[in-house]
């Protein structure tokens, strides 16, 4: 192989050796986000500042937080923060906002306490309710992305003298303490207990045999003065069996478990109700967020210390835990409390007026197959989100799952919202449960974009956008303003994989998914640019997950799959294994010829000239050892580029001899797209180290020079985000994020999107901490499929479809029997299939 001739550069030598840089310029570029709308995600905290009007957070698992605007919509605030070192930020395991200087804020991040994350956990502190950020080191790791991310909020200010701030920490840490306004920490270590519940002990990845720790810490307002330390704090632990709420009437000098109560459950929120001087708890058996089969609600009358049980349910009616617990500052006794996961028929939210005695419900039955909602349905903001109606067969949910974030406005008892595991609802008629028992159910997570990309198509002709992401399906994206009015249909996964279009004919499609366990085979094609699908039933129903690549004319599919390595198949015949490619090689097709497929794996390049049926090395990729991504010139069939951890490689005859391209150590993502001058090379995009820099780059000159492109926001690691080029329009580019949803970037100052909706742009603030870095190079690479244990996705699908035979095994907490059930009465590994109800069994955790 040879090296492309130098342009416009030098070799320098180093101590190290010789490094070849390549002249780097910074485009200023604007970012925003592809809406959706509707999240995309769990949304395990919503807070409201008790002390200014209007001022209310969101905090996700992988997608970072959010701050309300007074339009319903909310803003995002840790894109400037979530640099690719510092990936984890995004995964915000609680926020608090101040009660007596309400423009402090402040976020425990990082993602998983377990090696998924190689970072310790910070605590985020921002003065201006969240547009710029400090950050402070904790000496241990946060969680954001763990078993027990709705329980909360872990941390806390203390209402009467704000310098003083509590955290409770995960994996044994126990509670820490700040007297600075969250500069520097240290540990309560008279604090009792440091939790001893993990859902899973055994779980050798260390994701689900991690100690939840500590789960809430909650001040009592009233206990205390102005301007001094409030001296009792109540904190829940994740204990099962043990006392697990403990309290200090000293700020924190001693402890004590708080007499009588009961340790059945674990502790899931402390929510205090200052006017009553209760504290309300709700609880679960499980941590959550996806289980819970048995739960309570209690109350704590401070004064008396006395307990109550006021579980809204009780005998066969009660098959849940509960989670999101709220009370309305304005009107003390109105409460309300969420069952964690009803997964049949749908998710059900309590209301009581009198602090418990007596409760009314969202839905009840009248008799089965109806329900009597006592709402209305409006998800006009992201009309995608449905269902519009509860199938009871097919197991929708409309009012959620994953419910542990549930919130009154303290200034307005009419407005509420609360979290789901795919969305926020909320509703602005809420007194009207009180009155006629109706309420209008509205989704409200207009601007959080929290999903998680696996891959983009930008095809030169029809829709602009096409994409698959994770725990939701997909979207034909025809405008970049507008929402979706559907996810992919038929078939529907619970994960899409990756998609592709053929270069002849650039109406037609393939998408893949990674529904592991479905019933449905995993392949899909379109002739009408993603509107409607087809089954490719040459697919095997157990092969699952990677990447996809369509022939230029749509005959072939060439599948590098998770679970069976690469397969080929043509004319939507049996797919058959490719044994010349190794598993997990990555796979492309020529957008010109039918016959040829490129693949590579480690630092071979690999040809086909057969539709993909036998490859041959053809050349090598210098040092390579992992090759990321080859894109195929849309118009010259045989120009082909390569992604390695090496460098990034231009190939002109089909992968024969390649060129490095200079100055480039690292490529992850690349594509092409419109060229600057009409009939010119395509614009290249990469996300890469150039010149020393990790950014997103583009080149108008086939890589000889660069343009840097992202300069203010992150949006996480680079590693996994995919980009497609627009074809059509030049300088705009698609970005997929894991959490952060897709964003496009346009040249700063030119023309608007095609359609008109306001749309709110990220805050650009930057974070003043001298720990961060936005050059680094990224170290452990959260890619959302990378382990087959990793949650790293953060949402899950309901109940899984009913399987029309009943030979198939019925998933995670899905249906498994009741009724007339014509499923899978059998549970995967580690379930039990459990009667819930006459109507409804379901596979439960056996541990
Ligand atoms: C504790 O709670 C469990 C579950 O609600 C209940 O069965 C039990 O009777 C309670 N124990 C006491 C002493 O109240
Ligand atoms: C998938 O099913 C085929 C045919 O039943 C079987 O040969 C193959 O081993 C299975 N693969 C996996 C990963 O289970
Ligand atoms: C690429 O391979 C195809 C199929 O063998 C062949 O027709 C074509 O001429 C090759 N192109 C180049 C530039 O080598
Ligand atoms: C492909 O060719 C068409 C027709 O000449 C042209 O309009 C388009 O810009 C080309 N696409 C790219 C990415 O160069
Ligand atoms: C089961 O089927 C019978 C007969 O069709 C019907 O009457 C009954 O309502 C069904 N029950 C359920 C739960 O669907």
């Amino acid at each position: 192989m040879h090296t492309r001739a130098l342009k416009l550069l030098a070799f320098v030598a180093s101590a190290t050796g010789p490094l070849a840089f390549a002249q780097v310029s910074q485009q200023s570029y604007t970012w925003e986000n592809v809406k959706i709308g509707g999240g995309g995600g769990f949304v395990p905290g919503i807070v409201f500042n008790p002390s200014e009007q209007g001022l209310a957070f969101a905090r996700t698992d992988i997608g970072g937080a959010y701050r309300l605007n007074s339009d319903d919509s909310w803003t995002p605030l840790l894109d400037a923060v979530a640099t690719s070192t510092n990936w984890d930020s995004y995964g915000v395991d609680a926020l608090a906002t101040d009660p007596i200087d309400t423009n402090n804020l402040y976020l425990a991040t990082g993602m998983y306490t377990n090696s998924f994350d190689p970072n310790n956990g910070r605590i985020l502190i921002s003065n201006d309710k969240g547009n710029t950020w400090t950050a402070s080191n904790l000496p241990f790791k946060v969680g954001g992305n763990m078993p027990g991310r709705g329980m909360g909020e872990r941390l806390a200010v203390d209402p009467n003298l704000n310098s003083i701030l509590f955290f409770g920490a995960r994996n044994g840490a126990g509670l820490w303490k700040s007297t600075n306004s969250g500069v520097t920490w240290t540990q309560v270590t008279n604090f009792p207990s440091v939790g001893t519940y993990a859902p899973d002990p055994t779980d050798p990845t260390g994701y689900n045999s991690d100690l939840i720790g500590l789960a809430w810490v909650t001040f009592d307002s009233t206990s205390g003065t102005k301007g001094k330390a409030t001296p009792r704090i109540f904190v829940g632990v994740a204990n099962l069996g043990a006392n697990n709420i403990f309290v200090t009437e000293n700020g924190g000098s001693t402890w004590a478990a708080v007499a009588g109560q009961n340790t059945t459950f674990l502790p899931h929120k402390g929510v205090l109700s200052p006017a009553e001087g209760t504290l309300y708890v709700s609880y679960s058996n499980g941590a959550g967020p996806y289980d819970g089969t048995l739960g309570s609600v209690q109350k704590l009358d401070i004064a008396t210390s006395t307990w109550t049980d006021i579980t809204p349910v009780s005998g066969s009616d009660l098959y849940f835990g509960f989670g999101g617990l709220a009370v309305d500052l304005q009107v003390p006794g109105t409460i309300m409390v969420a069952a964690l996961n009803s997964w049949w028929p749908d998710g059900q939210i309590f209301r009581s007026t009198d602090s418990g005695t007596t409760w009314t419900q969202l839905w009840e039955w009248i008799s089965y197959p109806t329900l009597q909602k006592f709402y209305t349905y409006d998800d006009s903001l992201a009309p995608w989100i449905g269902p519009d109606s509860v199938d009871l067969t097919l197991g929708d949910l409309q009012i959620g799952w994953m419910m542990e974030a549930l919130a009154i406005d303290p200034f307005d008892s009419s407005h509420l919202l609360y979290g789901t595991g795919e969305t926020i609802y909320g509703s602005h008629d809420l007194t009207n449960w009180d009155t006629e028992h109706m309420i209008t159910l509205s989704s409200l997570a207009d601007g959080i974009e929290e999903t998680s990309v696996q891959g983009l198509v930008a095809p030169p002709t029809g829709p602009l956008l096409l994409s698959v992401v994770g725990d939701v399906e997909g979207f034909v994206h025809t405008s970049l303003t507008t929402p979706p009015t559907q996810e992919f249909q038929t078939p529907k996964w619970s994960t899409g994989a990756d998609i592709d279009y053929a270069g002849n004919n650039p109406t037609d499609f393939v998408r893949i998914g990674s529904d592991t366990g479905s019933t449905l085979q995993q392949v899909a094609v379109s002739t009408d640019s993603g509107s409607n699908w087809n089954i490719d039933f040459g697919a095997a129903l157990n092969v699952t997950g990677g990447k996809v690549a369509y022939s230029a004319s749509a005959t072939t599919v060439l599948w590098s799959s998770s679970t069976n390595g690469v397969l080929v198949s043509q004319f939507t015949n049996a797919f058959v294994a490719v044994p010349s490619l190794p598993s997990g090689s990555i796979i492309a097709s020529d957008k010109r010829n039918d016959a040829v497929f490129y693949a590579a794996s480690g630092n071979n390049f690999y040809l086909s000239t057969d539709t993909g049926h036998t490859f041959k090395v053809v050349s090598t990729l210098d040092s390579s050892t992992a090759p990321v991504k080859i894109v195929v010139h849309p118009n010259i069939s045989a120009d082909v580029w390569v992604s390695t951890d090496k460098g990034l490689f231009h190939s002109t005859n089909n992968g024969t001899t390649f060129s490095a391209i200079t100055g480039v150590t690292e490529a992850w993502a690349i594509s092409l797209g419109a060229p600057a001058t009409a009939g010119g090379y395509p614009s290249l995009y990469a996300a890469a180290t150039i010149s020393g820099t990790t950014s997103y780059f583009r080149s108008d000159n086939e890589g000889t020079s660069w343009n840097q492109i992202m300069t203010q926001a992150f949006y996480g690691s680079i590693s996994s985000n995919p980009i497609a080029a627009d074809q059509r329009v030049y300088g705009r580019v698609f970005l997929g994020t894991n959490g952060r949803g897709i964003l496009f970037g346009v040249p700063a100052g030119s023309a608007p999107p095609p359609t008109s909706s306001a749309s709110k742009t990220s805050v650009t603030s930057t974070i003043k901490s001298s720990t961060s870095s936005t050059s680094a190079k990224p170290t452990t690479t959260p890619t959302t499929h990378s382990t087959t244990a990793s949650p790293t996705t953060h949402s899950t699908t309901p109940v899984s479809s009913p399987s029309p035979t009943s030979t198939s095994v019925a998933g995670a907490f899905s249906q498994c029997g009741g009724q007339n059930w014509t499923g899978p009465t059998v549970c995967v590994s580690g379930f039990t299939c459990v009667v819930q109800n006459p109507f409804f069994s379901q596979c439960v955790s056996s541990s």
